[in-house]
C-alpha cells in the first residue's frame, strides 16, 4: 500500500511538473516576436523622444531648427552603436513615458530623473550624470534662500508638467502652476505671472542670463537615467555599454565640459 501512494505521488509530482514546464517559457517571455533591437536595425533608424525645451540638454537649434544637446549626443552615440541613423522627435514632457511604453519611440532620452515610479513603467538605464534641482526667481525677486519646499507655501510655483518637480512640490502641499514647456515656464516667470520656478540645475545656467534668474533653492544631485521599453534587454544593453564606456574613455567627460558649466 504504502509502495502504491509512493508511486502515485511520484505520477503527480511529476505531472504537476510538466504541466508548470509548459507554462514557464511564457511567463518568461512576456513581449512577443522580435527584439526591438533587431527591429531598430531592420528599420534603419533609431527613434529617440525628447522635450526639447530643456537646454543644454535638448533644445531647439537656431536657425538650423535641429534639435541639439547634450542628450542628442548621447543618442548618437548610441545609434552609431546600433549601426543606424538617429531619428530625434520632439513630444510633450508629459507624453513621453505614454509614447515610448506604446512603441511610438525607441527610447526617450530628455533629463528624465530615475524613480522607482518611472522604472514600474519603463526600463531605467544606469546614471548617465546626476543633477540638482533648483527653485529659481526673478533677480529681484523679494524672495530669498529657502531650506526646504514646504518655504515657498503661499507663492505662486511653476514647474513643468509630469516632472518630479511637479510631484514635489504636490508633496510639499503646493498646487503648482504646470507648463507643457519650460521655454514659457520661464517666460511667465520673467513677466511676473509666478513667483517662482522649480526646474533642474543646469537650465538655470542656459536660462540665467535671458531672463535674469537668480537660485533660491537646491537639492542633492539626482540620477537621470534614459529609458526603453521593459523586456527589452538586448536594447538596454547597449544603452549601458554605451553609457559605461563612455565613462570609461573620457568621452563623457567631454560631453560634460561641451555642454555644462558649474552648477550642474
Ligand atoms: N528631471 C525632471 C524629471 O525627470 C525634468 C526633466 C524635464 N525634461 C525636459 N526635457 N523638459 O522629471
Amino acid at each position: 500500500m504504502k509502495r502504491e501512494i509512493a508511486v502515485i505521488g511520484m505520477i503527480a509530482c511529476i505531472a504537476v511538473g510538466l504541466v508548470i514546464g509548459f507554462f514557464i517559457p511564457g511567463l518568461l517571455a512576456p513581449t512577443e516576436g522580435k527584439p526591438l533591437l533587431n527591429k531598430i536595425k531592420d528599420r534603419g533608424y533609431f527613434i529617440v523622444g525628447t522635450s526639447a525645451d530643456y537646454p543644454p540638454f535638448e533644445n531647439v537649434s537656431y536657425p538650423s531648427a535641429e534639435i541639439v544637446g547634450f542628450d542628442i549626443d548621447i543618442a548618437e552615440m548610441i545609434a552609431d552603436e546600433i549601426g543606424v541613423n538617429l531619428e530625434m522627435t520632439d513630444i510633450g514632457f508629459d507624453s513621453l513615458i505614454g509614447a515610448c511604453r506604446a512603441g511610438t519611440i525607441d527610447m526617450i532620452a530628455a533629463a528624465m530623473t530615475y524613480t522607482t515610479d518611472r522604472e514600474k513603467q519603463l526600463a531605467a538605464s544606469v546614471t548617465y550624470i546626476t543633477v540638482r534641482q533648483v527653485v529659481v526667481v526673478k533677480s529681484d525677486s523679494v524672495l530669498t534662500d529657502i531650506d526646504e519646499l514646504e518655504d515657498l507655501i503661499g507663492q505662486d510655483v511653476g514647474c513643468q508638467g509630469g516632472t518630479v518637480m511637479e510631484e514635489e512640490l504636490v508633496n510639499a502641499t503646493i498646487t503648482p502652476t504646470a507648463y507643457d514647456r519650460v521655454d514659457l515656464l520661464l517666460q511667465d516667470l520673467y513677466l511676473g505671472a509666478i513667483d517662482a520656478a522649480y526646474i533642474d540645475g543646469p537650465i538655470f545656467d542656459a536660462y540665467q542670463v535671458l531672463f535674469d534668474l537668480k537660485i533660491i533653492f537646491s537639492s542633492d544631485p539626482e540620477p537621470l537615467s534614459l529609458w526603453c521599453r521593459k523586456y527589452e534587454p538586448e536594447l538596454m544593453h547597449v544603452i549601458n555599454e554605451v553609457i559605461l564606456e563612455a565613462f570609461q574613455d573620457g568621452t563623457m567627460l567631454e560631453l560634460w565640459d561641451k555642454w555644462f558649466n558649474a552648477t550642474g
